[in-house]
């Protein structure tokens, strides 16, 4: 499996289980069948409300002697109710708890946006916390604490502008080693990752499919439909591929991790095999030009009249 270093050796696997959208009744056999399939890094959070399960299927590989602790990259990420410094480590432990081991490879600010202590998710303007109330440079000491502590091995952030990520980098004694944010050929981002590049903080793209089975609610009217469009068609037709292949290629090639969701064991399969899908410079430069700057996943839902973020102030443009 391709993976990428971070700056003290330890190695990611480049190509991930993505568990957000993973009903808690089906999470537990997917990461069974995904461990067994041989993917060894599982992108969780909290708020996917399904940890628990997650462990679950970690433990029971661990006790049956089919994976180590030790080759498994786990990553997790704080919610945005725990912002506050005194909140960030009980999360943590909570999220350790739940994953039923010590010490998590990799731990993430889910959002550049804080609620109240114990809200699950704001709606009325008290349950929000601005970050000029909340600094993210606070949160920040509190999980570089968390380094300290030995609980979790690196720390970075998710959704984050280059203005924030190049403030945070000012004020860090710890520099943020990755920044997960929405990533694929609707939505390139080239300028963040040309600035993650220079500063060596690695970038993971989630939603790398498209995010298909997002709650109504979070979709738009009219939406394009990645999985088909003509050039991933056409490009998977050349590589006897898949269009989720092809996706996932794509961002492996632009050296960028991957975490796929699937509850499926067969498109688990063929995700993972994606790895052995190489793109030459004919379809790398007919995907670039699919770029529309589109986020199926814009944050619309931690704005609205009760919010001090808007689309502007969280994506800074
Ligand atoms: P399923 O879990 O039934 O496989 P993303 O990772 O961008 O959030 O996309 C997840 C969505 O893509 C889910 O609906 C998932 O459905 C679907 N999906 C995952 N792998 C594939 C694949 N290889 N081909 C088509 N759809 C896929």
């Amino acid at each position: 499996m391709l993976s990428f270093s971070f700056r003290n050796g330890d190695r990611l696997p480049a190509l991930g289980l993505g568990t957000w959208k993973s009903s808690p009744g089906a999470v537990q056999a997917a990461v069974a069948e995904a461990l067994a399939a041989g993917y060894r890094h599982i992108d969780c959070a909290p708020i996917y409300r399904n940890e628990p399960e997650v462990g679950r299927a970690i433990a029971a590989a661990i006790d049956a002697g089919a994976v180590a602790r030790a080759d498994l990259w786990l990553t997790s990420k704080l919610w945005n109710s725990a912002h506050a410094p005194d909140q960030v480590r009980p999360a943590l432990e909570q999220t350790l708890a739940d994953l039923r081991t010590d010490y998590l490879d990799l731990y993430l600010i889910h959002w550049p946006v804080a609620f109240a202590p114990g809200v699950p998710y704001a709606r009325k303007r008290e349950e929000f916390v601005p970050l000029a109330d909340q600094p993210i440079s606070e949160t920040w000491k509190a999980m570089e604490a968390c380094v300290a502590a030995g609980l979790v091995r690196h720390i970075g952030v998710c959704n984050f502008s280059v203005a924030k990520l190049d403030a945070l980098c000012g004020q860090a004694a710890i520099q943020p080693e990755m920044n997960q944010i929405e990533l694929h050929p609707y939505l390139q981002q080239r300028a963040t990752l040309d600035f993650c590049r220079e500063r060596g903080i690695l970038v993971t793209a989630f939603s790398p499919l498209g995010s298909g089975d997002r709650p109504a609610g979070m979709k738009k009217a009219n939406e394009p439909t990645l999985l088909d469009n003509p050039v991933i068609r056409q490009v998977a037709a050349r590589h006897k591929a898949t269009p989720a292949q092809v996706l996932l290629a794509w961002g492996l090639a632009r050296n960028t991790v991957v975490i796929p969701k699937s509850t499926n064991p067969q498109r688990l399969r063929q995700n993972l095999a994606a790895a052995e899908v190489r793109l030459d410079d004919r379809d790398m430069a007919a995907i670039a030009e699919l770029d529309r700057g589109y986020r199926f996943v814009d944050a619309a839902f931690f704005t609205g009249p009760e919010s001090p973020y808007t689309l502007a102030t969280i994506w800074d443009e």
